[in-house]
């Protein structure tokens, strides 16, 4: 008797844990801290970088949809709550990439889908470059370097 009442205790809780296990990949969760290196890069040239996520949107008081996008027909119809996918699965490594922001814009105009490497450039090193231009003092600090994002490896 006392070993039935036993089996259908663990039956619910098992059942419990899944539903929760469920439940949180539903809801992802935005990471505080991000440290950026894609595998899809394979044996990277660079360091990794380390990119303070919530500090962007939370004390900078970015827009998640400033980085985050799902196009249709071009416009971005991404959400706050919506799944987010990783850069690589829609921007695929292109192999004759140049590392600068100038040759990323002339090549990827309005429209077209730049590869992995300039999506990356295009979203940080571009609005890093942008707010600089536009206050030079206040984002003084603000990196643009390559250094600066991708500190030399030890
Ligand atoms: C504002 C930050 C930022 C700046 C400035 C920046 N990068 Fe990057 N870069 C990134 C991020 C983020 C990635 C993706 C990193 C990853 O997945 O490993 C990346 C990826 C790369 C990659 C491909 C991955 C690898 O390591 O092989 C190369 C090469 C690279 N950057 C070179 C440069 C060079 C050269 C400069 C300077 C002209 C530069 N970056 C400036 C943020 C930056
Ligand atoms: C300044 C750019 C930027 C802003 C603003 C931003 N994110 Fe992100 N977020 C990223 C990058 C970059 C990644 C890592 C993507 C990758 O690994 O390919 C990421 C990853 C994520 C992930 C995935 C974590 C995982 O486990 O895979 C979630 C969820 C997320 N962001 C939610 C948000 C939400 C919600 C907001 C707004 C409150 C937001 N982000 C604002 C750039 C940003
Ligand atoms: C679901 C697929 C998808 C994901 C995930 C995605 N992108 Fe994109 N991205 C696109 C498409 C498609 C375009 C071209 C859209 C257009 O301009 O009409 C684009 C355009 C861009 C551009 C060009 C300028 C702009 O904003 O339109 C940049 C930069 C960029 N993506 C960076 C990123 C970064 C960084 C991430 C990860 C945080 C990311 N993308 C995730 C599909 C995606
Ligand atoms: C829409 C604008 C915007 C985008 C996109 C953006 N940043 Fe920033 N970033 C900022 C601002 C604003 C600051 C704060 C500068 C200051 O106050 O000096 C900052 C600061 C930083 C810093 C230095 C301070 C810190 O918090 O660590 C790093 C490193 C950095 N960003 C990396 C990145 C990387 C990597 C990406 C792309 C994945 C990115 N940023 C995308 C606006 C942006």
């Amino acid at each position: 008797m006392k070993m039935r009442y036993l089996r259908l205790f663990l039956v619910f809780t098992i059942a419990l844990a899944v539903l929760a296990i469920g439940v949180s990949i539903a809801q992802q969760k935005e990471p505080a801290e991000i440290v950026i290196k894609d595998p899809a890069f394979g044996a990277l040239k660079k360091s990794p970088v380390k990119f303070s996520h919530e500090k962007h949107f939370k004390d900078y008081n970015i827009a998640c949809a400033e980085c985050h996008h799902n196009y249709v027909k071009g416009k971005n119809v991404w959400k706050k709550g919506d799944p987010v996918k990783k850069c690589s699965e829609c921007h695929k490594v292109a192999a004759a990439e140049k590392n600068s922001l100038s040759y990323c814009i002339r090549t990827y105009p309005k429209g077209k889908a730049p590869g992995l490497k300039c999506a990356f450039h295009m979203n940080c090193t571009g609005c890093h470059k942008d707010l600089k231009k536009k206050d030079p003092t206040k984002y003084a600090k603000i990196p643009t370097t390559c250094a600066k994002c991708h500190p030399a490896k030890k």
